[in-house]
């Protein structure tokens, strides 16, 4: 397995938290550490592919001959991503991005000492996924990821449905194993022709070298 069958295609995958900022010095967002979208760029580009990370806030190096765009917020994440889907061949959606967002952003630190108490109003951010896998043309190849507490699999299977995907790899997050901040994951791949796979607690490189030797099956049947 080292032929480079993603040679001439661009890959695109987003990566990392986004952070919704409530005042100057605080935000809302997520543990994400972007190493799973990292591991999918280093070996997309191992595979032959140009590849592109949109990437949240992290202090991971980023794959040789990679390119990043780095991006803050979902709404940026939003924006970076409609923008370059139409011009790739594949979309790894990692990134782990709030599903809410404040819905005011104060000009000024909030100060404690004038209030007791501090009620967060939030609005949801757009679904990314959806978004984009609507405008996907029929050779274009969309991934999703979700990471999930409680059955992964049946949510798998749904989101996979709801977000019209070719693929999704669905995670346990399990606090010291999987998911989160650890550089292991225990996953499930979902393919929309039928094939599901369950994965043993793997390396995040092992993973994502999984998840293309999946895709490559994926597209050849
Ligand atoms: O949060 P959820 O489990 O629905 O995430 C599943 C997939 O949808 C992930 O690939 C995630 O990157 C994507 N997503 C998105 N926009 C959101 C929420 C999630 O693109 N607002």
């Amino acid at each position: 397995y080292n032929d480079k069958f993603l040679l001439g295609k661009k890959v695109l995958v987003t990566a990392g938290a986004t952070r919704e900022w409530v005042d100057p010095v605080r935000y809302v967002s997520n543990p994400s550490s972007g190493i799973m979208g990292y591991s999918l760029a280093a070996q997309a580009k191992a595979l032959g592919a140009e590849v592109t990370l949109i990437s949240g806030k992290t202090h991971l190096r980023v794959p040789a001959s990679v390119e990043r765009e780095e991006i803050d917020t979902a709404l940026q994440l939003a924006e970076k991503t409609q923008k370059l889907f139409p011009s790739y061949d594949f979309l790894f959606m990692s990134a782990a991005v709030s599903d809410f967002r404040p819905e005011t952003q104060k000009p000024s630190k909030i100060k404690k000492h004038q209030q007791e108490t501090l009620e967060l109003r939030l609005v949801p951010t757009p679904d990314i996924l959806s978004m984009v896998s609507k405008t996907k043309r029929p050779e274009q190849v969309v991934v999703g990821f979700c990471a999930e507490t409680d059955n992964p699999l049946e949510e798998g299977r749904r989101k996979l449905q709801e977000k019209n995907l070719d693929l999704i790899v669905a995670n346990l997050v399990d606090k010291d194993k999987s998911g989160f901040e650890v550089l292991t994951n225990k996953a499930w791949i979902i393919d929309r022709k039928g094939k599901e796979v369950e994965l043993p607690l793997l390396d995040k490189r092992d993973l994502a070298e999984k998840i293309f030797l999946h895709l490559k099956d994926f597209l050849q049947q």
